[in-house]
């Protein structure tokens, strides 16, 4: 038996230590061998591959990235893929994928199991945690602890200068990064994509914390939008990937601007970008990914296909990729007027 493994997408902390989890259990326990795709779909298609055994994922648990590389390739994009994709598989003899990304990713995988027959277990990864059918992705509780640790250190500042700080940090479309950030770094304003914002309510919080002779620190996610009007600020330049995404970026330095404008207070943006994503993985990213790997491997040995492993609760469960990709996990309000109480 060989089993493929790729990582695809943004690349994410734990990533290693799937890979790592897959190929011991795998090659100690059921005498697997395994081949590691390069670059996500793109090694899939062009049959760029590498032998993965017991010495080779050695030393990569603490280490961030990913050690197969990834992209944000979308093989239903290309021509001939699937096509493509099965004479690679034939030509490594793989007879299974175990297949480590976000929705797109997993998108492409349920796709390749329902409509084509090709063996394919899940792995949930992204920073963003937006995947519904998992309680939590692992990457996500590094990005929080990178994000909370810089609020933490914008608080000096923004004490020491009494000016607004503004802190843009990733999620796309969700919020929980912001969020559990936000929270634990006791920001002052927390900004999701899930509710759009009223600008001269956040005004009103950034000038009563003034009142209360503290520096405000607003939290804002990249996908956050104010009430009026649809802000064009994707990077336009770069056009959409392959999955038909947008580069978000500039909100927190719009935001900026305004709260100055309004306010008459000095506001200043840092845009904590791809440092989230980077870097060793915390312990918890360790423990969840390291399990999601030993149970991806296990749905191997069971002929399980079409499935992703995901945490409920404490245990790691499978449920069918088709459903865990149908929609994506966003901030539900209640929780969001949870935290409120905080603001100003
Ligand atoms: O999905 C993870 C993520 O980091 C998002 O939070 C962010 O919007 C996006 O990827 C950025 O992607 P890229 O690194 O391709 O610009």
């Amino acid at each position: 038996m060989r089993v493929g493994v790729l990582t695809g997408g943004g690349d994410c902390p734990g990533l290693n230590a799937v890979i790592r989890a897959a190929v011991r259990k795998g090659v100690q326990q059921y005498h697997y061998e395994f081949t590691g795709f390069k670059d996500g779909w793109r090694g899939l298609l062009t049959g760029a591959a590498v032998r993965l055994d017991i010495p080779a994922v050695r030393g990569i648990l603490p280490r961030g990235g990913t050690m197969l590389g990834s992209s944000r390739t979308n093989p239903f994009k290309e021509r001939d893929g699937v096509r493509r994709i099965r004479e690679n598989l034939a030509k490594d003899e793989v007879d299974a994928l175990i297949a480590i990304g976000g929705e797109d990713t997993l998108g492409v995988a349920a796709r390749l199991w329902e409509q084509y027959g090709i063996p394919c277990v899940g792995v949930p990864k992204t920073i963003d945690n937006d995947l519904s059918a998992t309680d939590y992705t692992f990457g996500f509780d590094t990005a929080v602890g990178i994000a909370t640790e810089a609020i933490d250190r914008l608080h000096t500042t923004a004490e020491s200068h009494m000016r607004v700080l503004v802190v843009e940090v990733m999620g796309r479309h969700a919020g929980w990064i912001a969020l559990h950030s936000g929270l634990a770094g006791g920001a002052n304003v927390i900004l999701i994509p899930e509710q759009r914002f009223d600008l001269d309510e956040v005004c009103g919080w950034v000038t009563s914390r003034f009142r209360a002779s503290y520096a405000p620190i607003v939290v804002v996610a990249e996908g956050a939008m104010p009430q009026d009007g649809d802000l064009v600020l994707k990077d336009a330049a770069a056009g959409l990937d392959s999955f038909g995404h947008v580069r978000l970026s500039g909100v927190g330095e719009w935001l900026a601007k305004e709260i100055e404008r309004r306010t008459g207070k000095e506001a200043r943006t840092t845009v904590l970008g791809h440092v989230q994503r980077g870097g060793t993985p915390s312990a918890f990213d360790r423990w969840l990914a390291t399990r999601f790997g030993l149970h991806a491997i296990d749905a191997v040995r069971d002929g399980d296909y079409g499935v992703m492993v995901a945490l409920r609760g404490t245990d790691v469960v499978r449920v069918p990729l088709a459903e865990a990709t149908a929609r994506l996990k966003t901030v539900p309000l209640e929780r969001y007027e949870e935290v409120k109480v905080f603001f100003g």
